[in-house]
């Protein structure tokens, strides 16, 4: 199907930047917060990533102009109706995702893509909430959207064919490179990652070393552009924890038990660069 208008949901570090590479495409984005301070915070990050790309001498300054004159912000839900795919990047929080697109399904004509940036939680379950579950997809890009070049794109059961071919074909006209993964809790990315940044976790708290220490042997030693450490406080703490808890309960395997600390971390809302305070300050 032909997408001319992207809906994005949450202007969050994700969102925000989804937003962006959709513009980047030609399309109109419309992205929608609760709140309009939250809005306004995204269309700054967006703002201030595009003038980097200036800046860089990647993007001419008309073209950032143009990029960021097709994202309008809303906090009104029902924006996202004349969307033709909506991307959802709210918390990680599955009962909140099952609210947002039983509301979505509702609201939008038959159709529309629903797709979620979920880190971990299940698509099929969530495209059943959406109540159309052939529609739905996850679309699982990366931190921070505009640089990296993978996007995860997750079949549920149901999943269509068409579907998932639009939406391949949506991502590489983004700039991104869309490999399928099927529908375990943490996809591939988070499966393999976060056990790493929660092992890093308990070598913290164990005392092994100083968090300094853990990131450097990392960076060093397995040649990772960032610590596991310094990167659990740019995905967010809160996050981190989350997808943690989708793992020890989805494979119900005690391997996946979140860390103590991290856990405590995100009870006193340290929760990484986002906060100001997580394993480092900012
Ligand atoms: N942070 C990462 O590195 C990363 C990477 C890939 C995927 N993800 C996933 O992307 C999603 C968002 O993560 P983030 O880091 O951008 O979080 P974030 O905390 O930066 O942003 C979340 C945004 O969602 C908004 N929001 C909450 N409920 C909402 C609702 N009902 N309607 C509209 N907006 C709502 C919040 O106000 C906030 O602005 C999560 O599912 C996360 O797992 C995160």
């Amino acid at each position: 199907m032909a997408i001319s208008t992207v809906g994005v949901v949450g202007a969050g570090q994700m969102g925000a930047g989804i937003a962006q590479v959709a513009a980047a495409t030609g399309r109109s984005v419309i992205l929608q917060d609760i709140a309009s301070e939250f809005v306004e915070r995204g269309m700054a990050t967006i703002h201030g990533s595009l003038e980097k790309f200036v800046a860089k001498g990647k993007l001419p300054a008309g073209e950032a102009d143009a990029i960021e004159g097709r994202i309008t912000p809303s906090v009104e839900q029902g924006a996202l109706a004349k969307a033709d795919i909506v991307i959802e990047a709210i918390i990680e929080d599955q009962s909140l995702k099952e609210g947002l697109f039983a509301t979505l399904g509702k609201l939008c004509p038959p159709g529309t893509i629903l797709a979620s940036n979920t880190s971990s939680i299940s698509i099929t379950e969530l495209g059943k909430a959406s109540g159309r579950p052939t529609e739905f997809i996850g679309m699982h890009f990366m931190n921070p959207v505009p640089l990296m070049e993978l996007v995860e794109v997750i079949r549920g059961r149901e999943t269509s064919d068409a579907t998932c071919a639009t939406v391949m074909a949506l991502a590489r006209e983004m700039g991104k490179t869309p490999v399928e993964a099927n529908d375990f809790p943490g996809f591939v990315a988070n499966r393999i990652l976060l056990p790493m940044l929660n092992e890093a976790c308990f070598a913290l708290m164990e005392g092994v070393a100083e968090a300094e220490a853990i990131d450097t042997v990392m960076k060093l030693g397995m040649n990772h552009p960032m610590g596991p450490l310094a990167l659990a406080d740019y995905i967010g703490l809160d996050t981190c924890l989350s997808i943690m808890e989708v793992l020890h309960s989805g494979f119900d395997d005690d391997k996946y038990r979140p860390c103590p600390l991290l856990r405590e971390k995100v009870e006193a809302g340290h929760l990484g660069r986002k906060s100001g305070r997580g394993f480092y300050e900012y």
